[in-house]
């Protein structure tokens, strides 16, 4: 299992992972309709590759993409030490530590960028999410009521943060 920055050439296969996290019954994404597709998602590789505020990282398997971690950094002048992150593992491939993984890669992204905290929504359901990010050092900042829309309904968020400390600490 290899950790890597995404290429272009990923599209197809981050497309089938967020397809197939997004389907799973209890709800783990924001997404409910299925991920963006193949065309777009490779747009959008290609774009971030020369944009320093932004990285797709992901996790390859024997050829075989089966984890994604995408940060981006704040573009207000007063927040651009704050960098948002999204994650997902697939479901085959839990517990082996690749969510980890994929968060020491967004840590060292962000050391080299100049972010100093790194932030997340969670739903409050997704207890394996919430126990990763505890186990890694994220604390809850907050909590969002009825803050995305999935479906018809309006669902609750937690608020996760992680602070990275300064070179050489
Ligand atoms: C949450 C998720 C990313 C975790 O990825 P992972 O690769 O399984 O995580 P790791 O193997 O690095 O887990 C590290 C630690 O986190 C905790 N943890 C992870 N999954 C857990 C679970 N299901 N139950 C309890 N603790 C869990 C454990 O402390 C674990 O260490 P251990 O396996 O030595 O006990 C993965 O379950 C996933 O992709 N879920 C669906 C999508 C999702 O929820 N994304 C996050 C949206 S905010």
């Amino acid at each position: 299992m290899i950790v890597r920055r995404a290429e272009p050439a990923d599209a197809q296969g981050l497309k089938e992972l967020g397809d197939a996290v997004g389907a799973e019954p209890e709800g783990w994404l924001a997404t409910t309709n299925g991920w963006r597709d193949v065309v777009d998602e490779r747009r959008y590789l290609r774009a971030i590759r020369r944009y320093p505020n932004a990285a797709v990282f992901v996790a390859e398997d024997d050829g075989v993409i089966v984890g994604r971690l995408s940060i981006a950094r704040d573009q207000h002048p007063a927040s651009r030490h704050v960098a948002d992150l999204g994650l997902m593992v697939a479901a085959s491939h839990r517990r082996r530590g690749i969510g980890t993984a994929l968060l020491e890669a967004a840590v060292r992204w962000a050391h080299a960028a100049g972010v100093r905290k790194l932030e997340l929504h969670v739903f409050p359901w997704n207890t394996a999410a919430i126990a990763l990010y505890e186990h890694f050092g994220f604390v809850q900042e907050g909590y969002r009521k009825a803050h995305y829309r999935r479906g018809d309904d309006y669902v609750d968020a937690v608020l996760m943060a992680f602070w990275i400390a300064p070179a050489g600490v």
